[in-house]
């Protein structure tokens, strides 16, 4: 590397992830540097969620390897396989997936804790905050997304775009070096994804390094820096929002965008 290259954030070698005979990811290379907005896309079933949950580590990778800021994760285990298997220890996993926060489909919020303790549980049970700074960093966190009202409220009385506006101020946070999304918009009703999409915005907006999978291409387009397409394991097509989605060189990242233009008009 020589001193005027930017530096490498997240750097993804040869991973691969199989279920069983079902090798879902073949081989992604993938280097994230620090304030990059990356936009993933791919078809159902593609993979894009187990690339997300194999970076923070939720699915181990079945070979390769992930380095954060110049670390990799996890030790090799040659002796035993072909070099490529990796071992992980819990405390690493931890920090990883401290400096890695995920945003799911689906909120994950814990129903049976207020919004504020939502907010403050990985605060008090992971990083051992005292209560009272874990509560005011909530606070805080919850302003941000502009729900600081509802720090008493259970999640069952919120929108779904409240709730996945929580679930972004608790994965805040944690101060995660990079921030993993994985469709935060496609379980909420149409007009519910704008406040979603306008806290990821501002986020970009404050330099964040993210991963974001989504459908919402027009968002993917003015969002992104950088857009991959997945196909067959693999990053099929990569390069600007213009290059990927306006030129697509690649005729499965043509299809795909077909189709997902065909009702837009
Ligand atoms: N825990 C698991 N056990 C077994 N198979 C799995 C598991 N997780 C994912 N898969 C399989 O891996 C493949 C890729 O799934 P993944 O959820 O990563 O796709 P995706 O691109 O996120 O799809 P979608 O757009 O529908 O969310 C699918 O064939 C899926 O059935
Ligand atoms: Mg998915």
């Amino acid at each position: 590397m020589t001193s005027t290259s930017p530096p490498t954030l997240l750097r993804i070698r040869g991973l691969r992830k199989q279920f069983g005979t079902n090798e879902v990811l073949k081989g992604i290379d993938l280097d994230v540097h620090p304030g990059d907005r990356i936009a993933v896309l791919g078809a159902s079933g593609s993979g894009k969620s187990t690339l997300l949950r194999c970076i923070n580590f939720m699915e181990m990778p079945s070979a390769g390897t992930i380095e954060l800021a110049g670390q990799a994760i996890g030790s090799a285990l040659p002796q035993r396989h072909d070099g490529t298997q990796r071992r992980y220890t819990e405390a690493e996993l931890t920090r990883v997936r401290q400096r890695a926060g995920m945003v799911f489909q689906q909120f994950n919020l814990f129903p049976h804790m207020t919004v504020l303790g939502n907010v403050a549980e990985g605060l008090r049970t992971v990083q051992r905050m005292p209560r009272e700074a874990a509560l005011e960093k909530a606070r805080s966190q919850l302003a941000r997304v502009g729900l600081a009202e509802k720090a008493d409220e259970y999640p069952a009385r919120l929108s779904g775009g409240q709730k996945q506006r929580v679930a972004i101020a608790r994965a805040l946070a944690m101060e995660p070096e990079l921030l993993l999304f994985d469709e935060p918009t496609s379980a909420l009703d149409p007009e519910l994804v704008g406040e979603v999409l306008r806290v990821i915005r501002a986020l970009a907006q404050e330099g964040r390094t993210m991963l974001l999978v989504t459908h919402e291409i027009g968002f993917a387009y003015h969002f992104a820096n950088r857009v991959l397409f997945i196909a067959d394991g693999v990053i099929h097509e990569s390069g600007t929002p213009d290059e990927v989605l306006k030129h697509p060189r690649e005729k499965r990242t043509q299809d795909f965008l077909a189709r997902h233009n065909e009702f837009s008009f």
